[in-house]
């Protein structure tokens, strides 16, 4: 039985980053570290931090009081007002938003300047859409969904521009547009899904369709992992999602020639290792 690891399996750059970021910080520790909310989407990876005495603030306010430290904000980054509280605290802020977060604040902030109403493709409450729906100054629609698209009666006179969270499916983005496109929108489309979330669901789905059995390794939270399971579950029916090795129990089917592995971009390397290791040697 072969087992495939995909390529572009765990940390992407903007993780690899921010993750690095803080670690670099406690090596050089002179003061309090705060990440604002977790670094990344790990329970593993954040307890970890924690357990070397990194605090994760959820608002400014749990600041106050606070007169020396270093702020680092998270690779989804924060929302404009945040960013200025943040600043206005005194504390030496290290922002480590992913370069693809913010080049869609930048067009964001300049599309909304140009008059034009904006739609973020993308979860509502996650905080990497909110980071971006803070960026416009003008009117702003969240379309989580092709669902929620059919359903969206605003003005068709307007202009709008679309952008997606980094981490979109990329099929259900394309689907989406083609429902605003149909219903006579007049959308100015700017794919931002990153590369990385990119090539990793492609891969992932091109695996899936060949496997007899796909392991999806990511924490329940991420928001990347849970569409990289939708996609590959769409392609193989039996799919597993896990958050570590002690989370498999898997069945592999009599015949079966293929165990594909994937994981989402808030996946340490050491995981994917030891799935691969247990799989590779148990069956
Ligand atoms: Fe950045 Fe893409 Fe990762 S936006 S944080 S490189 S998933």
């Amino acid at each position: 039985m072969e087992v495939v690891v995909a390529e572009h399996a765990g940390f992407c750059f903007g993780v690899t980053k921010a993750v690095e970021t803080v670690y670099e910080q406690i090596n050089s520790k002179k003061t309090n570290i705060y990440t604002f909310g977790p670094i990344i989407h790990n329970q593993i990876v954040v307890g970890d931090l924690e357990s070397k005495g990194v605090k994760v603030i959820e608002n400014v306010s749990d600041l106050e009081g606070v007169n020396e430290g270093i702020v680092v904000i998270r690779s989804h980054g924060v929302t404009k007002e945040s960013y200025s509280a943040l600043k206005e605290t005194g504390l030496e802020i290290i922002d480590a938003t992913c370069p693809f977060v913010k080049r869609i604040h930048k067009i964001v902030d300049e599309e909304s300047a140009k008059g034009k109403s904006i739609i973020v493709v993308g979860s509502k409450t996650h905080p990497e859409v909110e980071g971006i729906v803070s960026y416009a100054t003008g009117p702003v629609y969240v379309v989580e969904s092709p669902e929620m698209a059919r359903s969206f009666r605003e003005d068709k006179a307007k202009d709008y521009t679309v952008v997606s969270q980094t981490t979109f499916n990329k099929n259900k983005f394309q689907e989406t547009i083609e429902i605003l496109n149909n219903y006579g929108y007049n959308i100015n489309i700017v794919n931002t899904i990153c590369n990385a979330t990119d090539e990793r669901q492609s891969e992932a789905q091109e695996i899936a369709g060949r496997a007899d059995v796909m392991i999806v390794i990511g924490d329940a939270h991420s928001s990347n992992s849970r569409k990289l399971y939708e996609i590959c579950a769409a392609k193989c029916d039996r799919t597993y999602f896990i958050q570590t090795l002690d989370d498999l129990e898997l069945e592999i089917p009599d015949g079966a020639k293929l165990v594909g592995i994937t994981a989402g971009a808030s996946t340490p390397k050491n995981i994917i290792e030891e799935v691969q290791k247990h799989v590779r040697t148990n069956f």
